[in-house]
């Protein structure tokens, strides 16, 4: 999802070769090792991840090899040639026990297995690479992937009642949206840690409600409820707003609210 909309972006001023998992397994280093070297490039971004939040509960294996082992290969790849590594991880690397938003040092305590895997790779690619930017993103919806808009607006075709919680708060984030401020900091030379997610925040609830709203459909019933009804395999933090205090110093920019980038999202995308 987030990779295809970085390609479109990217391509727009940079040479992009877009790898795919038919074309590069990035658990196997020797595919990362060979794909460098033939490619030559000034900057690695990886946008693969394995992101079934409560598949991982169960593929645990699976879930560390790509989220974690497999970016000590990619960084291990680079880290001779100082090639620029571009990554990504999530707000679940938080516990959610905050009641203001995240900033890029606070201590990570992730409450599920993606968590982390995920805090499991940032911690590779800081340990061996001196040349990176770590993207921290939340609650993402784009064009080419399975996602929260996707699955709410396909529901109400063959529902008119839904129940959704209530009890977590986050930031929802257009991949569009991300994909520019990716290539702002590349742009910039940008290096460390970065919190980036569209602006404000809202509970699943309150996100799912605007998505109807914006559609133009007000005949679903919608009912608030408590995550522990969901009996879902993995944790969610309550709380996992990030805070972009780092991203706007730095770059002079800051993102759009979340619901005109929930606009954008439905214009360009007819569901
Ligand atoms: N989605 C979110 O809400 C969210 C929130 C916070 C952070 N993030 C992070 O943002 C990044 C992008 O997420 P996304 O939602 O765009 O992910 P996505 O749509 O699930 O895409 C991940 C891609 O990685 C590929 N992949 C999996 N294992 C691979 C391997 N061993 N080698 C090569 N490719 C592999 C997947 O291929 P297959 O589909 O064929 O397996 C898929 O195309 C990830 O780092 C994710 O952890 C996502």
């Amino acid at each position: 999802m987030l990779g295809s909309d970085l390609f479109l972006k990217l391509n727009m001023g940079y040479e992009v070769v877009g790898l795919d998992k038919e074309e590069i397994d990035i658990v196997s280093a020797s595919e990362c090792e060979e794909a460098i070297k033939e490619i030559k490039p000034d900057i690695v971004i990886n946008a693969a991840a394995y992101t079934n939040v409560d598949g991982c509960e169960t593929a645990k294996d699976e879930c560390f090899a790509v989220n974690a082992e497999a970016i000590k290969n990619i960084a291990g790849a680079c880290r001779d040639k100082n090639i620029r590594i571009v990554h990504f991880s999530t707000d679940y690397v938080f516990d959610g026990t905050a009641k203001q938003p995240y900033k890029e040092d606070h201590q990570c305590n992730p409450i599920n297995t993606y968590g982390a895997s995920k805090m499991a790779g940032e911690r590779y690619l800081r340990s061996l690479s001196e040349n990176y930017i770590l993207i921290r993103t939340a609650w993402l919806y784009g064009v080419n992937g399975k996602n929260f808009v996707q699955t709410i607006l396909e529901k109400v075709k063959t529902t008119k009642k839904l129940t959704v919680v209530d009890d977590q708060t986050g930031s929802p984030t257009y991949t569009k949206d991300l994909a520019t401020a990716v290539d702002l900091l590349i742009t910039q030379n940008a290096k460390g840690i970065f919190h980036i997610t569209n602006r404000g925040n809202c509970s699943w609830y309150q996100f799912a409600v605007k998505i109807l709203q914006e559609a133009g459909i007000h005949d679903i019933d919608v009912t608030p409820i408590r995550s522990d009804k969901l009996q879902r395999p993995a944790k969610r933090p309550a709380y996992s707003v990030l805070s972009m205090q780092k991203f706007i110093q730095t770059t002079g920019k800051t993102m759009q609210p979340w619901q005109l980038a929930l606009q954008d999202y439905l214009k360009n995308n007819k569901l």
